[in-house]
């Protein structure tokens, strides 16, 4: 069965109500399972066992937030050692105030590092979470789980 890990960081909730949404889209897709974390909970053994990832961030001063910085600088070194991770298939999705642009691209290069491979567009809102951020976030979750499931990646 098909797991997918969602981390993310929240401190409003903007970014946790697209979580809930990419949850959603995973859970339509039959035998996928979602495993949301925080991303300050979220371990090197839940990168490595995850068929796919799903990253969510606030963008907090043009960049991504410390705690998804944080769960990078914990596990990009034992990622890269184990082999586990190479190519696996993830997608982003961003909450911003007015941009999002520098959260996106740090999570982008970092991704290359890994390396991680990116298999839908990223979910970039500005402003207020609204029922078409929540469709698209939904579809970026379908999306992944539909395509770990089938194994296309
Ligand atoms: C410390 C801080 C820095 C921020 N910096 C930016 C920024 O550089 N660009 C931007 O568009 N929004 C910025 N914002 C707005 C947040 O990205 C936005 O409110 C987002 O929806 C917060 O997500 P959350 O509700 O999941 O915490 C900032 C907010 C905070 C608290």
């Amino acid at each position: 069965m098909a797991t997918i890990l969602i981390i993310y960081h929240s401190q409003s909730g903007n970014t946790r109500h697209m979580a809930d949404a990419v949850v959603r889209g995973i859970e339509s897709v039959d035998n996928v399972t979602a495993i949301l974390k925080p991303a300050h909970l979220a371990t090197l053994e839940d990168l490595l066992s995850c068929s796919g990832l799903a990253i969510g961030s606030p963008e907090y001063f043009g960049y991504m937030a410390g705690q998804v910085k944080d769960f990078f600088d914990r596990t990009y070194y034992p990622a890269r050692k184990s082999k586990k991770i190479f190519k696996k298939p993830y997608v982003a999705f961003i909450s911003a105030g007015n941009d999002g642009t520098g959260a996106l691209v740090s999570i982008e290069r970092i991704a290359l590092g890994y390396p991680l491979k990116k298999v839908y567009e990223p979910v970039v809102a500005k402003g207020r979470i609204t029922d078409d951020v929540l469709t698209r976030c939904e579809e970026l979750g379908m999306t992944i789980a539909a395509g770990c499931d089938a194994g296309i990646y």
